[in-house]
């Protein structure tokens, strides 16, 4: 007879030999994304107030920290334009001179191993901050399709290996699908911010793409927090719209969202791990009041855990070499 309990889950948490044999997740370097805010411009790098060690970047700058990244074996880099100029339609976003083109270019001549993924949106590109055109006051879905296409192709052209729009248009995946497969890119994958809620958590990127709207808010086009059927159908529509992967965003208010997701598409998905999520971790362990590298490992392996396959986080760099360490 065995002695009571006969169950001891604590017999196999004694060592760390032990606990290394059972461990069910496991987080990989391979599976982090860095994402990168690139200017015009040389030489530079202004750090962003709201997010310790994120820094808006020249190319040459933006060169480094991704050589950094792939040191440290993270799996890509998604990367964000910051414009000198903007205008109502957000014309800057398809210019083949423009950072993200450049930096797409220079990315894949150097370090081309790297997964160079790039964002596909219009808010940091229009001069009234939002992700798509207006009429009447509100956003056009129909005319941001034309211009969210001309943007993904001109990334495209530069070289980027998936375009990942974030603007959450109706329809914008079909779109940017033809567009591509029309002009020879048929190689290039999209990862769609499938499920991307309309959140305060946003608000430190907002400081660091300088994409704030002026009026109003995104809630008429970003999902309702509240909702994760929904987010379901988004994702499914994005499927057979022509999507390779699709993303929940953000990432650790919403690990149930990301469990269903993966349980029921069994699609490649991704999770961001957004600004907030970042700049509260780095707040608290400035105060001393939790410990920085256990909170950010913890973070990433819950968003793991919950069922994502890859997790976009300004943390990629210092999880990766973390992980290295041991
Ligand atoms: C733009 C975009 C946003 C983020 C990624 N792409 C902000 C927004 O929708 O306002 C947020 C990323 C972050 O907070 O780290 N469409
Ligand atoms: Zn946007």
């Amino acid at each position: 007879m065995p002695s009571f309990p006969s169950h001891r889950p604590r017999r196999l948490r004694r060592t760390a030999a032990l606990r290394n044999l059972v461990r069910e997740t496991h987080l990989a370097p391979s599976q982090l994304i860095l994402p990168v805010f690139v200017r015009e411009g040389k030489n530079l790098r202004r750090a962003v107030e709201s997010m310790p060690g994120v820094n808006q970047t020249s190319v040459d700058e933006m060169l480094r920290d991704a050589e950094a990244a792939a040191k440290a074996k993270v799996g890509g880099i998604i990367l964000f334009g910051v414009p000198d100029s903007k205008d109502a339609i957000g014309s800057s976003a398809w210019d083949e001179n423009g950072a993200v083109q450049k930096g797409v270019q220079a990315l894949k001549k150097e370090i081309p191993d790297l997964v160079a993924i790039t964002d596909v949106c219009m808010c940091e590109y229009t001069d009234h901050g939002h992700c798509g055109v207006l009429k009447n006051g509100e956003v056009d879905n129909d005319a941001t399709l034309k211009l969210l296409s001309r943007t993904a192709l001109s990334h495209a052209a530069a070289g980027a290996d998936i375009v990942a729009p974030s603007d959450m248009m109706d329809g914008r995946v079909r779109a940017i699908r033809c567009a591509l497969d029309e002009n020879d890119f048929a190689g290039v994958s999209i990862l769609s911010y499938a499920a991307k809620y309309a959140s305060a958590y946003y608000g430190p990127f907002r400081e660091a793409a300088e994409s704030a709207p002026k009026s109003g808010d995104r809630r008429g086009y970003q999902m309702d927090p509240g909702n994760a059927d929904e987010a379901l159908r988004e994702v499914r529509a994005d499927i057979d719209e022509g999507a390779d992967a699709v993303m929940v965003k953000p990432a650790g208010p919403y690990l149930d969202v990301i469990t269903r997701v993966k349980a029921e598409t069994g699609y490649p998905v991704a999770a961001y791990q957004v600004s907030g999520e970042y700049a509260m971790i780095c707040a608290a362990a400035d105060r001393g009041w939790i410990d920085k590298d256990r909170v950010m490992m913890e973070s990433l392996l819950g968003i793991r855990r919950a069922g994502a396959d890859f997790i976009v986080s300004y943390f990629a760099t210092d999880a990766a070499r973390a992980l290295a360490s041991g």
